[in-house]
């Protein structure tokens, strides 16, 4: 018999349920026996399904704590503090096999300081595909939420979305992009999820990963690397403590941001607040060095330093940092390579 799509569609909805591996080894070979006679396939096809269609197995979904430390070291700029603890926090998570609540995520910072690159480098050692794995969803308040009067509709779609994305796999992660835009009530719907809950429905989130993004805070941090910079400190000194006072009381004072931070905070649903410094000079240097490499140019650092020269930088008189980070390196470089 000669396989079809619908064939290979059949085996692959038994393989990736895990009824395979559900049922115990005898029934196992029975069950992969009738599949394979129905479809004209061995057992051994199972592997070839797993490698071509994403699956939610491990096959798929592992997390690569080395991956994820090199990554953050070799790739990301001037944030010593978000890297360490994004790697506590994800490698905490992912080695507990029965969390309590969903890691949830709440990235602080300027445009360009890396947040949205960090939760693609989490994407990336947590699922095979990355960003393009079918259980990776970026949600950005303009694209997907854009008219605060069909508020009502974008809840219950949300709200769906995540229970239909969950049910589907438990180690789903989803990124909210522009945090500080989105409706408070939109936020307000995804809370139950958030929480300490066995099952919400008869399903359980626990194993879910929420990262919000937003440039909340995203001064105070500034103001205080700033002073760390004026007293001549080294900015590697900076610890979370310093931020952290900032960090909370920018957000619990800033009425447009502090409506959702609030509810959240309140009930303790955020795992871990971190904060992105503001990048300097040096730093977007590395950022187009690292670019180039990524190119596979060989890394030029008199274009590097080209491209960090041509960066507007604040405050007006010290200029000590880059006002969109890393942002617009990748167009500055194809100017000057
Ligand atoms: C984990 O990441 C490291 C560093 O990027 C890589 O060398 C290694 O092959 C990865 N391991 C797996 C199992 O993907
Ligand atoms: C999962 O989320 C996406 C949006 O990222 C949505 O289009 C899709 O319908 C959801 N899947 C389920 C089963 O709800």
């Amino acid at each position: 018999m000669k396989p079809t799509r619908r064939h290979v569609l059949l085996l692959w909805m038994l393989v990736c349920s895990g009824l395979t591996e559900a049922i115990e080894p005898i029934s196992t070979s029975i069950a992969v026996g009738m599949a394979a006679a129905l479809t004209g396939f061995l057992a051994s096809y199972q592997n070839i399904l797993y490698y071509f269609h994403e699956c939610c197995r491990p096959q798929w979904i592992s997390f690569n704590r080395t991956g994820l430390k090199t990554d953050l070291e070799n790739k990301l700029f001037g944030q010593h503090v978000a890297s360490r603890i994004i790697v506590k926090a994800v490698t905490g998570f992912m080695s507990n096999n029965n969390p309590k609540k969903p890691l949830v995520l709440s990235l602080h910072g300027w445009t360009g300081t890396g947040k949205n690159f960090v939760s693609q480098l989490i994407a990336k050692n947590v699922y095979k595909k990355g960003m393009d794995s079918n259980f990776v969803h970026v949600f950005t308040s303009e694209l997907h939420f854009p008219h605060s009067s069909q508020f009502d509709t974008y809840k219950s779609q949300l709200q769906q979305w995540i229970k239909g994305n969950v049910s589907d796999c438990a180690r789903s992660m989803f990124v909210f992009d522009e945090m500080d835009k989105m409706h408070p009530g939109l936020i307000d719907s995804i809370k139950p999820y958030l929480d300490y809950y066995d099952k919400l429905d008869g399903v359980s989130y626990r194993k879910a990963i929420f990262i919000f993004l937003s440039n909340a805070g995203g001064e105070s941090i500034i103001e205080t690397a700033l002073e760390f910079w004026k007293a001549g400190k080294n900015r590697e000194d900076i610890k979370l403590s310093d931020l952290e006072t900032a960090l909370s009381l920018s957000v619990f004072n800033n009425r447009k941001s502090g409506l959702w931070h609030t509810s959240l905070i309140d009930k303790h649903l955020v795992d871990f607040f971190i904060p992105f410094l503001p990048l300097e000079y040096q730093h977007v240097v590395q950022c187009a060095m690292a670019e180039m490499k990524a190119r596979g140019l060989e890394p030029d650092l008199s274009v590097a330093n080209q491209v960090a020269r041509d960066l507007v930088y604040f405050p007006k008189s010290e200029r000590v940092f880059a006002v969109k980070g890393c942002k617009t390196i990748d167009t500055k470089l194809d100017y000057y390579t």
